[in-house]
């Protein structure tokens, strides 16, 4: 399975702090927003890494990330994405990267806790389609909201304002290659973007989508306030291990 990360878009949400860099070059307690989703690939044992990122200062991302091998990358490769076209176009870009492959695709600013070993090693088992990981929260209409009929989700809405369950569909999704297929289908949402909810839906319409629940706290870091939340989630985090370690 390959790795996808997408940095792109413009970060207006937390203008003017994105004005002269990238968002997911900021600061989260003590690393670049970057080395979360890197990280949480590398534990997940995926080794060979596409960095989709665009605007004025892709060129960043080379002097921080290198070669990638500080990491424990094999490959870091990099795609550079036009304008803010949206998540899925972004995810567009990585076609001739994936080259039939499996894919895992977290977004730049999605932070977690613990792990996805175990939900990477069920999509390596599943002959096709896609996987989403959720995460109960308390304003699931800030994101992707699954809608539940028993245990299967039957679609997802994007930001509706009366979310039909508890449950957020994070940015971290696996697929199959035929994801650059439905890709190519995709028309612009209101909001002038390829939207990957779009792509989940194709995959629902399927019925080939599976799901499952994310452990640990998992949050965005796209907004002022979320941003901050990050922060402190792994500024607790990280004196929580070495008070433990010092024990
Ligand atoms: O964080 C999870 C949520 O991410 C999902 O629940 C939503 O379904 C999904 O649409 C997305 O929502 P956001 O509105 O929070 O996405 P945002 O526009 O903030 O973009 C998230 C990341 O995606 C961003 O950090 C970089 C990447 N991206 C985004 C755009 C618009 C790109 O690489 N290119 C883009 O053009």
């Amino acid at each position: 399975m390959k790795g996808v990360i997408l940095a792109g878009g413009l970060g207006t949400r937390l203008y003017p702090l994105t004005k002269v860099t990238n968002k997911h070059l900021l600061p989260v307690y003590n690393k670049p927003m970057i080395y979360y989703p890197i990280e949480t690939m590398v534990r997940a044992g995926i080794r060979d890494l596409l960095l989709v990122t665009g605007g004025n200062d892709a060129g960043h991302f080379l002097r921080l990330l290198g070669n990638g091998k500080g990491f424990g990358l094999q490959h870091i490769s990099y795609a550079y994405q036009e304008g803010e076209g949206g998540i899925a176009d972004a995810l567009g870009l990585a076609e001739h990267f994936c080259d039939g492959d499996q894919l895992c695709v977290i977004l730049g600013d999605n932070i977690i806790e613990k792990d996805i070993t175990k939900a990477a090693n069920d999509f390596r088992q599943q002959p096709s389609g896609a996987k989403l990981l959720l995460k109960e929260i308390p304003d699931p209409e800030r994101f992707g909201v699954p809608v539940f009929e028993g245990n299967r989700i039957i679609r997802i809405e994007e930001k509706p304002k009366q979310p039909r369950s508890n449950y957020a569909v994070t940015g971290i999704y696996f697929y199959d290659a035929t994801v650059f297929e439905i890709v190519r289908t995709l028309k612009p949402s209101s909001r002038g973007e390829l939207e990957i909810t779009d792509v989940n839906n194709a995959y629902i319409e399927r019925g080939d989508m599976t799901w499952e629940v994310l452990e640990g706290w998992w949050t965005d870091a796209g907004t002022l306030d979320s941003l901050l939340l990050a922060g402190q989630l792994v500024g607790k985090a990280s004196r929580t291990s070495s008070s433990s370690r010092g024990r």
